[in-house]
């Protein structure tokens, strides 16, 4: 069955031709993948280019596909792009130089007139998969697609639900075998489930669309003895040595394509970011937990922004709010999908972490973290309606807490190319 694709979802979105290991290649069923267009990073892009690459254009240059393939390996699948000119201009443009002048547009869209029509190359199923589903992910990953074969989005359709079951069962403070060995940088940490969807049934048709995801309950789950006391202590050390600040929320876009901070009288915090620039994000400490961070999602430490590491004294509060970033949908970083928040300090009175839409609060506890989505199962780039959430008022103590804050895509790379 043919895959229904958007009409960005171009040149390298290709035509699976032959599947020598059988691989059922249909693609459709998504639905909703749709390009929202005016990706800010895609519009400023210029021939030299920040956020993306043309001269990597056959992304699928067999270089970068043997990557993931062991060598000699004769399996896989073989890619023929679709080649066209998608403008009837194109000839005209090619014969005054515009190729080497504005290769960026004329390179992909005008490929037969620019002879850039990428070779057959066979790659792996698994890249071929991430190919098409990136594809569906609209303009941003257009840009990433020139660069090389893409980083692999964090989650695909389907992969929240399963990232959060895997992480229920597989909590080594709840493992009743006797011989489980916790791996090195791991904790013995416990999780406890605060709302979750309901599994499907055994024979049930797993129908994974927004519909159900919004007629089920959303995950919340929170981790105990997730970081020791040790690593607590060092993180909000790590947070003076970085300076703590009055926390700011994201404001109006500027002329640059960065966006505003501004101080909001709904949140009175203070934080430090983590930084590489001042040294934090590379403390060893920091690493560990980012890592132990990825080890448990699954998803790699470079998806994660800086911990930005929070103080709250008495009186201090976050007032109801979402994390997700509307405009980073079709950026190069993606959305925030997952919001890993640690909680550095035992609180004597307040400072719960609340969820107004599901009735649950969670109380700061030393060691503890806790995981919500930002996103849907069905669509990680869509919004979870019902994450909306305050910290609420400390009334006696200090509450220290850092949050890690997951992309759909690699942030680091993108904020070094100021795509975020
Ligand atoms: C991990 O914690 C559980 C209780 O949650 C305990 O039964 C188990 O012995 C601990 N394992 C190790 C290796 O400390
Ligand atoms: C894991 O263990 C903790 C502590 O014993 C318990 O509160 C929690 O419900 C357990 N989680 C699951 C998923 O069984
Ligand atoms: C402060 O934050 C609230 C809640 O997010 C928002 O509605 C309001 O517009 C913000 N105010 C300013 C001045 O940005």
């Amino acid at each position: 069955m043919a895959a229904r694709l958007p009409a960005s979802a171009l040149l390298l979105l290709v035509a699976i031709v032959a599947a020598t290991n059988g691989m059922d290649a249909e693609g459709g069923g998504g639905g909703g993948f749709g390009d929202s267009g005016g990706g800010e990073c895609d519009a400023m892009m210029n021939p030299d280019d920040t956020c993306g690459d043309a001269s990597s254009l056959d992304g699928g240059a067999p270089e970068d596909a043997d990557g993931s393939s062991p060598p000699g390996e004769t399996t896989g699948i073989l890619l023929r792009s679709e080649c066209v000119d998608k403008e009837p201009r194109c000839p005209g443009w090619a014969a005054e130089g515009e190729c080497d002048k504005n290769p960026d547009y004329m390179l992909l869209d005008c490929a037969v007139s620019c002879n850039s029509c990428p070779e057959p190359v066979v790659i792996s199923t698994e890249d071929a998969l991430m190919l098409e589903a990136v594809a569906r992910y609209g303009k941003a990953q257009r840009v990433e697609r020139r660069r090389r074969i893409p980083s692999r989005p964090a989650l695909l359709p389907g992969e929240l639900n399963a990232m959060f079951e895997r992480i229920v069962n597989t909590a080594p403070g709840n493992m009743t075998d006797p011989n489980y060995v916790i791996e090195d940088g791991m904790t013995n940490y416990t999780v406890t489930v605060h709302s979750r969807p309901r599994a499907f049934g055994p024979n049930e048709e797993r129908v994974i669309s927004a519909e159900r995801d919004l007629n089920e309950p959303p995950w919340v789950i929170t981790f105990d003895n997730f970081i020791t006391e040790e690593e607590c202590k060092h993180l909000i050390d790590l947070g003076y040595k970085s300076e703590y600040e009055r926390s700011e929320d994201v404001g109006e876009l500027l002329p640059d394509g960065s966006f505003e901070s501004v101080q909001n009288e709904s949140r009175t915090s203070t934080n430090a970011w983590c930084s590489e620039k001042n040294k934090c994000r590379n403390d060893e400490v920091a690493k560990m937990i980012h890592n132990r961070i990825a080890k448990v999602t699954g998803i790699p430490p470079e998806n994660s922004e800086d911990f930005q590491i929070l103080k709250y004294e008495p009186g201090q509060f976050y007032r109801q709010h979402h994390d997700y970033i509307a405009f980073q949908r079709d950026r190069r970083c993606g959305p925030r999908i997952l919001t890993f928040f640690l909680y550095l300090s035992d609180v004597e009175e307040g400072g719960a972490t609340n969820f107004p839409d599901l009735n649950i609060a969670v109380k700061p506890k030393v060691g503890r973290a806790l995981l919500w989505p930002s996103v849907l199962d069905s669509n990680p780039k869509d919004k979870e309606p019902r994450t909306d959430h305050e910290a609420q008022d400390v009334i006696k103590g200090v509450k220290f807490g850092a949050n890690s804050w997951m992309h759909l895509h690699d942030y680091i790379a993108a904020q070094e190319m100021g795509c975020t």
